[in-house]
């Protein structure tokens, strides 16, 4: 592998990761991006996806974990479960839909059939596997994942068969669920609409650092920022336009305004960044009709110091290392799947509120548009900013990434740490301090 220039790489990973560099090969390197699937996807806990993708008995919703197939089905116990989505004949996926309802789960290929809980059915031509096969048959069925667990409707899995629970593996993060879902006047979201899916080419640790990167907008987005400032005022009162526009033009707000934001940090990996709408907030204007509508439902249905209390939690992206991250406030999930070491799949949700008027759902689509629609003027400058890394990276010079801004600066909060300004990279550092300990020999 391409290993630090100070010796042959042992599989020390400490020496790969300085406190405020990394090594090059983190984000190209293959014998990392395998060993990152094997010990960084094989023991965090993986966001796997929500209970109301499968509502019903018999549900399913078939996704990835570390490059591992596995499904999400509601069995007809209400028991929601997530098993490897493989055959326990030969290996062929058993589901090859990524969604729908199904009676059992036939194998396409000698038509062994699983039931909704992972038993193994019925077996064609049975007597040819031998008189013993009986006996066996309790052992194959769909195998379920190490550990799995929920958190307020979302559902996470574990490829370890040890490790800290779930509850301790999110921690603090917690609180950016709950800010989702208390939103919602009736106490319950859904995922609603469909799903946005891209590609880029680079490595699945680009985004997740991007995503609460606040120094990137100013330069990234100044293409869409410079022409949303162009655009007629006409443009504001149509509700599809205004919603991107506005964001374009809050994307080129100035340093001091990121600084004044900030990243908070938890242990694990995971980190928020404040709301930096000053401008009545992107969706949540005083003086927008459908919002009024909303805060009027919430505190008829929470009373009027909880309604305040829930709208006054003020917050852009959350992100639940290593495989998610979502604005509570607009209702979009990003999930990454790594696919290689410099290529990377993105599957973005939209979410409902229960019991909140309909037309706040479109503008949750509206937004999903502009922001993480693959046609979105915003999101595809990000990505050929990561594809300028995978580029850049092909020269071996310099051989480490920096990561010093704020750096030594960092600030204990609670049970975190924020940057001593907001546009430190202390979230990327964060990152990579869980990254190190889930890659070491013996987690
Ligand atoms: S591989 Fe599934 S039935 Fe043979
Ligand atoms: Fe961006």
């Amino acid at each position: 592998m391409d290993a630090p220039s100070d010796g042959a790489w042992t599989g020390d990973v400490d020496r790969l990761v300085k406190p405020d560099r990394v090594h090059r090969s983190l984000y190209t390197d293959q014998a990392i991006f395998d060993l990152e699937m094997e010990r960084v996807f094989g023991r965090a806990w993986l966001y796997v996806g929500h209970e109301s993708q499968v509502r019903e008995p018999g549900d399913f919703y078939a996704t990835k974990l570390g490059g591992q197939p596995v499904l999400m089905v509601r069995g007809d116990d209400g028991a929601v479960r997530v098993l490897h989505n493989r055959c326990t004949h030969r290996g062929a996926l058993v589901c090859a839909q990524e969604a729908g309802k199904a009676r059992d789960f036939r194998c396409g290929y000698h038509g062994w059939a699983f039931g909704r809980d992972g038993s193994l059915k019925s077996v064609p031509r049975q007597e040819g596997y031998g008189p013993e096969f009986e006996k066996e048959r309790e052992s194959l069925g769909l195998r379920p994942v190490a550990r799995q667990g929920t958190y307020r409707g979302f559902v996470f899995a574990s490829l370890a068969e040890t490790g800290p629970s779930l509850d301790d593996w999110l921690g603090e993060i917690k609180s950016s669920f709950d800010d989702m879902v208390d939103r919602s006047p009736d106490g319950e979201i859904e995922v609603a609409g469909g799903v946005f899916k891209h590609y880029y080419e680079g490595n699945w640790k680009l985004y997740i650092e991007n995503v609460n990167d606040l120094v990137h907008p100013r330069y990234v987005h100044d293409s869409s920022t410079e022409s949303a400032k162009r655009q007629d005022r006409e443009v504001f009162t149509d509700g599809a336009g205004e919603i991107a526009v506005r964001q374009m033009i809050q994307n080129g707000v100035l340093v001091n305004v990121w600084d004044n934001v900030g990243t908070w940090c938890f242990p694990n990996g995971h980190s928020y960044m404040g709301d930096y709408h000053d401008d009545d907030r992107l969706l949540a204007k005083s003086d927008d009709p459908v919002f009024n509508e909303y805060r009027d439902t919430l505190v008829a249905a929470k009373g009027t110091d909880r309604a305040r209390e829930i709208l006054s939690v003020m917050r852009f992206n959350s992100i639940v290392y290593p495989n998610v991250a979502f604005m509570s406030s607009f209702r979009q999930f990003r999930v990454f799947h790594p696919i290689s070491p410099t290529r990377t799949e993105v599957h973005i949700f939209s979410f409902k509120l229960k019991g909140a008027p309909e037309a706040m759902f479109h503008d949750t689509v509206r937004f999903a548009n502009a922001i993480n629609s693959p046609a979105s003027q915003i999101l595809t400058d990000d990505l050929e900013i990561y594809r300028r890394i995978r580029d850049g990276l092909v020269s071996d010079a310099p051989e480490w990434l920096h990561l010093g801004r704020g750096f030594g600066r960092d600030v204990a909060d609670g049970s975190g740490w924020h940057g001593d300004h907001g546009t430190s990279e202390i979230h990327i550092r964060n990152q990579f301090d869980s990254w190190r300990n889930l890659m070491k020999e013996a987690a």
